[in-house]
């Protein structure tokens, strides 16, 4: 029977610091669900330079215009926080080959946790295949422009992070 219900879907990770790589995903992430939740956590295998409500203020300051994206933090499990926002899927950008192995084995971790939960890859644009949060926060760190990499509007904001 056809369903009617608002299509939800979270877009997790750490956004230490959002990059023009996760802004693309957001953007075409956007177009294909009703309603996009951004899921920021810190992830224990990295140490942040943001603090979870820095990264989370960063993502709203770029993402304002999209009447259908909200940012919200979370900890524990991911599929835990997409039952809990009643999301039916995850989106994961994938920019090389590299990133597929361990992805491969996130989407079939979580879909053996909850076999409802759809994880859909989206290609990176490859003008970003290179681009990640360390490379970003490496050149910053280093006197590198980062102006294209990330949003104008975080430039300052990372910059001052920096130094
Ligand atoms: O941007 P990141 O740090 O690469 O994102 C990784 C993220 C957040 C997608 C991943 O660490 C994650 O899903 N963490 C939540 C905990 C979880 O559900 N882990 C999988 C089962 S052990």
């Amino acid at each position: 029977m056809f369903n009617s219900s608002k299509k939800i879907a979270v877009y997790p990770g750490s956004f230490d610091p959002l990059t023009n790589g996760h802004l693309d995903i957001i953007h075409r992430a956007s177009k294909l669900f009703d309603h996009l939740i951004v899921g920021v956590l810190t992830n224990s295998a990295k140490s942040p330079i943001f603090t979870k409500e820095e990264r989370v203020e960063l993502i709203r300051k770029c993402t304002s215009e999209y009447e259908n994206v909200e940012v919200k933090m979370f900890d524990g499990l991911l599929v835990d926080f997409v039952r809990e926002n009643k999301a039916v899927a995850i989106i994961k950008g994938l920019r090389a080959v590299s990133d597929y192995e361990y992805e491969l084995q996130m989407a079939a971790l979580n879909k053996h946790i909850d076999h409802e939960i759809e994880t859909v890859f989206l290609m990176a644009d490859i003008q970003n295949s290179f681009l990640s949060s360390s490379i970003v926060k490496e050149l910053a760190k280093n006197g590198g422009n980062i102006k294209g990499l990330v949003p104008d509007k975080i430039i300052d904001d990372i910059m001052k992070k920096m130094y």
